[in-house]
């Protein structure tokens, strides 16, 4: 694992762009795994500055995300859809019909999971997957566990993480109960990481993630395995690092 530290979140934004840009320009037909959540919206920021700049084309960039929460139509602003064309789609080059989110208006999570498995490997996997880290130590949405999931599949979101995210909402009752994520081993097949943290509040699971042992009941901890992981965080995400 390389670990990136940064002074603060703009630099860490720029050092994680700066590695997707590498990617784009050396395949400028790869797959991007792309992430929603506060930690990525520097990133893409800064992405959209270099498209800007023509320093960065998106024109054959394909992409995935990683999760959507089950139930909410694709207009809805609380939808990882439209987190995804708000802060970065709508501001590049990249072809709508080139991105791809798991679709959280199919009711049948077992035949849109499998789908979305499909339309990954039709892309030829992940070249680059970005992520971000739970406090609890998910990535997407796959929750502390017994077992680290396969597939893209559905899940019922824990407490932890609806009073997480309870304030991109009116209230917690609004949150979704329910997500479709890639599992553990659709994020290990990507043939590279980078995963972005930042703040004090996050220092103690990267510690536990990165530093102690892999076990489902960290889910990032499973990174440890595999063999091509960046992380890019800023002091205070760092400060517990052994
Ligand atoms: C987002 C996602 C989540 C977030 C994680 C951290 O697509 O899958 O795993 O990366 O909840 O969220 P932030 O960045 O808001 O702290």
């Amino acid at each position: 694992m390389k670990f990136y530290e940064e002074k603060d979140y703009d630099a860490l934004s720029q050092r994680a762009a700066n590695i997707i840009a590498a990617q784009i320009v050396t395949k400028p037909d790869c797959v991007l795994g792309l992430a929603t959540g506060s930690s990525p919206v520097g990133t893409y920021k800064r992405l959209i500055e270099k498209y800007e700049n023509g320093d960065l084309d998106f024109s054959q960039v394909k992409t995935a995300n990683l999760d959507e929460y089950k139930g909410l139509t694709r207009d809805n602003d609380q939808s990882y859809y439209y987190f995804m064309h708000e802060n970065l789609f709508d501001h590049v080059n990249i072809c709508p019909e080139n991105t791809n989110i798991p679709d959280g208006t199919k009711e049948d999570s077992e035949t849109e999971c499998a789908h979305y498995e499909e339309v990954i490997a039709s892309l030829g996997g992940v070249d680059l997957q970005l992520l971000g880290l739970g406090h609890n130590g998910h990535i997407g949405f796959n929750e502390p566990a017994c077992d680290f999931p396969q597939a893209t599949h559905c899940v019922d979101l824990q407490e932890s993480t609806i009073e997480a995210n309870k304030r991109f909402f009116a209230s917690a009752d609004d949150v979704p109960r329910q997500a479709y994520t890639m599992g553990i081993g659709t994020i290990m097949r990507a043939k590279k990481i980078l995963l972005v943290v930042s703040g004090e509040d996050k220092a103690d699971i990267v510690a536990k993630a990165f530093f102690g042992p892999v076990t489902p009941e960290v889910p990032a901890s499973i990174l440890q395995f595999h063999p091509d992981v960046t992380i890019v965080g800023d002091k205070a995400a760092f400060s517990k690092i052994p």
